[in-house]
């Protein structure tokens, strides 16, 4: 299938910027690098590492499926026991079922992902600085694939409204990209209700482009919803249709990448959309606002959308309202025109959790070209090259004290000694006191009991 023109255009390596990319063999090519993009399941894989990414997701997914099927032998391993309830039974049953057919229903969804193993080296994928964080899984927005799809009319509405709130009257849109932009119902809304020439939605998460991509084009999905806090039995697993009003207008376009490394040609971009995620990604602020500037034409125009919630480890990094506008304004961008308004926010109609959310929206005009940032590193040298010293960083010490100790208590555990035999150890190899070593034991293996008996979610 050739490539659209207009997409092709708009694209550049993630690897040296380089724009535009040809298209050789059904797969974009940076001439200069040497590396093939492929394309999966007719979605541009736009990563620095495109091999090596396909491989961590695809590891991903079969995590997912494995842990389906162990569920549903746990629950086979359950049902066998004579004393549960009637109604325990029904519902394990139909969770059963909904684990099973959910299996079945991925699997056919991502097969596009599931082609021939990579033999990309670790080495090249870590000497390319980018990262899949650890903790983002193929199901880690998961729900957002039925707000966006199947029962969230009014909180889709609502996030509209707020774009179009600080859009002012103006919905010509142009060229524009969303950053982050999950299951799409928003680059969607934007695409059919403003007046884009072209969208561009860009995610890293294949479950969520690839359900997208087939909803966005006129399918019926049908998909189960494992809602947080069922209302009822039955809400355990609901089996939804998802579904867009329409199939979408030409000049709308899925692409795989990460917004730390862009992979869009510079300064081509009428509108660049972040809609709830500059407070998730790892890089600083004021680096992520100048490669958004990077990205937009001359007088182009950022559309901030989302909660303000910036969780970092260190102080300096959890960002108010106030420090986002300044960073907004010093990265090349006129006085943001703000709007805060508190919204609906995932109350699927079959959980009983749901909240309510006083998002923050901006929309900021590029009067002035800024440099552009550094190119993401996701990991430091020490770490990539493998030739510096690692560094001994506090928190390192500490935990190579507390694993050592928790390795040993570990060791001990054979299913004869009390944690008071355990405590006794432990003075004898001059690790603590008996009286420091049994509430340290404890505690430590309550931790350990509490993780074994935790839920697994999808
Ligand atoms: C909180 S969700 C918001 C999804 C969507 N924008 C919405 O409003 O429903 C954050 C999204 O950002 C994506 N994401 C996070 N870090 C990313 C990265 N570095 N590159 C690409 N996508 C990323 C996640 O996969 C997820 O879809």
């Amino acid at each position: 299938m050739p490539p659209e023109d207009e997409l092709t255009e708009l694209l550049a390596c993630p690897r040296c910027d380089k724009s535009p990319l040809s298209y050789v063999n059904e797969k974009y090519r940076c001439d200069a690098c040497k590396v093939d993009f492929p394309v999966v399941g007719g979605i541009p894989w736009m990563f620095a590492e495109p091999e090596y990414s396909l491989g961590e997701w695809r590891n991903r997914l079969h995590f997912v499926l494995k842990r389906l099927g162990q569920d549903v032998q746990q629950i086979d391993f359950e049902l066998k026991k004579n004393e549960l309830h009637v109604l325990t039974r029904k519902r394990m049953q139909h969770q059963r079922k909904a684990a099973q057919e959910h299996r079945d229903a991925l699997k056919q969804l991502l097969k596009p992902m599931d082609v021939q193993a990579s033999d990309t080296k670790i080495e090249s994928y870590l000497a390319m600085r980018t990262r899949l964080p650890a903790d983002q899984g193929l199901n880690t927005y998961y729900p957002n694939v039925h707000r966006d799809w199947s029962w969230g009319e009014k909180e889709n509405a609502a996030s509209l409204e707020q774009i179009r709130h600080v859009l002012s009257g103006n919905d010509e849109i142009g060229d524009t990209l969303v950053l982050g932009a999950g299951a799409c119902r928003l680059a969607y809304d934007l695409h059919m209700k403003c007046k884009a020439s072209n969208t561009i939605a860009m995610d890293f998460n294949p479950l969520l482009l690839l359900v997208a991509d087939r909803v966005t084009r006129g399918e019926t999905l049908n998909l189960y919803e494992f809602p947080i806090a069922p209302k009822s039995m039955a809400d355990y697993a609901v089996l939804r249709e998802l579904s867009a009003e329409a199939p979408v207008r030409d000049g709308f376009h899925l692409v795989f990448g990460d917004v730390l490394r862009p992979p869009f040609a510079a300064a081509r971009h009428d509108t660049v959309v972040t809609p709830w995620v500059i407070d998730i990604v790892t890089e600083n602020l004021p680096a992520l606002a100048a490669r958004i500037n990077t990205l937009l034409k001359p007088g182009g125009r950022w559309i901030n959308f989302g909660s303000l919630t910036f969780a970092h480890p260190g102080f300096s990094r959890r960002y108010s309202p106030e420090e986002t506008l300044a960073f907004v304004q010093d990265s090349g961008f006129d006085s943001p025109v703000v709007h805060e308004a508190t919204i609906p926010y995932m109350c699927s109609p079959a959980s009983r959790h749901g909240r309510q959310e006083t998002v923050f929206t901006f929309s900021a005009i590029k009067k002035d070209k800024v440099a552009a940032p550094e190119r993401h590193k996701a990991l430091p040298d020490w770490i990539v090259t493998g030739k510096e010293s690692v560094p001994l960083m506090r928190a390192f010490k500490t935990q190579a004290t507390t694993t050592h100790i928790y390795g040993y208590v570990m060791s001990l555990i054979n299913g004869r000694r009390s944690i008071l035999d355990m405590a006794k150890a432990m003075e004898e190899q001059k690790l603590m006191t008996r009286q420091e070593a049994e509430p340290a034991i404890r505690n430590f293996l309550i931790r350990m009991y509490d993780d074994s008996q935790r839920q697994t979610r999808f």
